[in-house]
């Protein structure tokens, strides 16, 4: 018989009972995997466990896991091999999630060399946790779901959240308004391991915000892959993010928005104008740049040009007043030439972030990218990456 999600959590809440059960809980990645982690630890809050920061003595292990580039997979691997090595207590569950667990390369390897791991499941999955975990609990073996990242999921709202306390995390917040991406850029795994781009209604995140005023948060980060391409169901009380921010600012209290992270090709003078006509919401403007050569923009299906990026750049700073402007370069992409990266260089020069990180690139499985003959060799690109690095430093100073 199949317990309902409601259910598989009454049952270990009450397998539980008196039991001083014990959680794990370790974060890779992005700021929508710290938000997912509060939502597994809210879950497992909720089913009785209490929260251990040695997963040798934790009767649940979670790894809530990144794939964005091959060093984040090896960091969650290591830790992982260590946790094996470790061993734990009688029935110890291992479970891995994230987007590793949604990408094929990565679930083989968990299931060929990493044998101790007994539960997988990706972010699709995230809200039957309760369910798949009642499974590994009470049936022997090893549990690999993974929902197939394209089809459309509904939003889950009322998961249990446990986030820091608003004194412990200096009042801040996550709040997640979107998930998943749609735009496919040719060296990134995320519209596979997240799937399609889904909206959360406004009303939903404004109770969520409202209610965390209430107790005492004072700083919110909204998230999602691309806030710009927020899109509510027809019919709701907002229409796209700027109207949700404008919305959230008439909310009583003293705090104050930001967000994560907007994308250059859909980022508009009507984002830009909300930003500076209100107080509560932060002058940051995180837009990643990516690269300063057309030919390599094209290439990576960024869909903006570098004329583009830098009006976008100059009317954002016109219209937010203090504006601190950030963003994120890839050095190394598939057929950039010392002539690609000197744009860069200079596109950096010309629009002057305020801070910015920068990557090497990193061939992931299954994207349109890895078909391409990775051709710069490893030595050209660390070396890409220091002079950057150096531009910057010059700049900030
Ligand atoms: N949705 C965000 C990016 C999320 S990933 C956006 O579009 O801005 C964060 C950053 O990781 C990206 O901006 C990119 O610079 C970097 N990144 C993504 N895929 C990568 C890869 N295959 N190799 C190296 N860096 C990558
Ligand atoms: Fe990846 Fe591009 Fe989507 Fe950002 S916008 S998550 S870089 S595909
Ligand atoms: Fe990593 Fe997935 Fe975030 S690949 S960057 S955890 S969306």
């Amino acid at each position: 018989m199949k317990l309902s999600v409601t259910d598989a959590a009454a049952r270990i809440r009450t397998r539980n009972e008196g039991a001083a059960a014990l959680a794990y809980v370790k974060v890779f990645g992005c700021q929508q995997n710290e938000a997912d982690g509060e939502r597994l630890r809210g879950m497992l809050a909720d089913m009785g466990y209490r929260f251990t920061d040695e997963p040798n003595l934790a009767d649940v292990v979670i790894l809530n896991t990144c794939a964005v580039r091959l060093h984040a997979e090896q960091r969650a691997l290591g830790h992982l091999g260590a946790i094996g090595h470790d061993g734990g207590p009688p029935g110890q569950v291992v479970a891995v999630c994230g987007c590793m667990a949604q990408l094929a390369s990565a679930r083989e390897t968990l299931k060929r060399s990493y044998r101790h791991v007994r539960l997988v499941f990706g972010p699709g999955d995230l809200h039957r946790f309760p369910e798949l975990l009642h499974d590994a609990l009470t049936q022997s073996g090893r549990h690999f779901h993974g929902n197939p990242p394209d089809v459309p999921l509904d939003w889950e709202e009322g998961l249990p959240v446990l986030r820091a306390p608003p004194a412990n995390a200096e009042g801040r917040a996550f709040v997640t308004v979107m998930k998943g991406c749609d735009n496919y850029c040719a060296y990134c795994v995320v519209p596979y391991t997240r799937g399609r781009e889904r909206s959360r209604s406004p009303e939903a995140v404004i109770a969520e915000v409202r209610g965390l005023i209430a107790e005492g948060y004072t700083e919110f980060t909204l998230l999602g892959q691309n806030v710009n391409s927020y899109r509510p169901a027809d019919g709701e009380s907002v229409a796209d993010f700027p109207d949700l921010l404008a919305a959230l600012v008439s909310l009583e209290g003293n705090f104050s928005l930001r967000f994560m992270t907007s994308h250059p090709k859909d980022a508009s003078d009507k984002l830009f104008q909300t930003m500076g006509r209100h107080p509560k919401i932060a002058p940051f403007l995180h837009l990643p740049a990516q690269s300063g050569s057309d030919k390599v923009l094209t290439a990576m299906n960024r869909g903006y040009t570098r004329e583009h990026f830098i009006a976008l750049t100059q009317r954002a700073r016109a219209a937010i007043p203090g504006l601190n402007l950030t963003s994120d370069i890839l050095v190394g992409f598939p057929g950039e030439t010392e002539a690609d990266f000197e744009d860069t260089l200079s596109l950096l020069e010309t629009v002057r972030f305020n801070s910015l990180f920068t990557f090497i690139y990193s061939p992931r499985p299954g994207t349109p990218a890895a078909g391409l003959e990775d051709d710069t060799p490893m030595k050209v690109k660390k070396a890409r990456f220091q002079r950057l690095l150096d531009a910057q430093k010059r700049i900030e100073s």
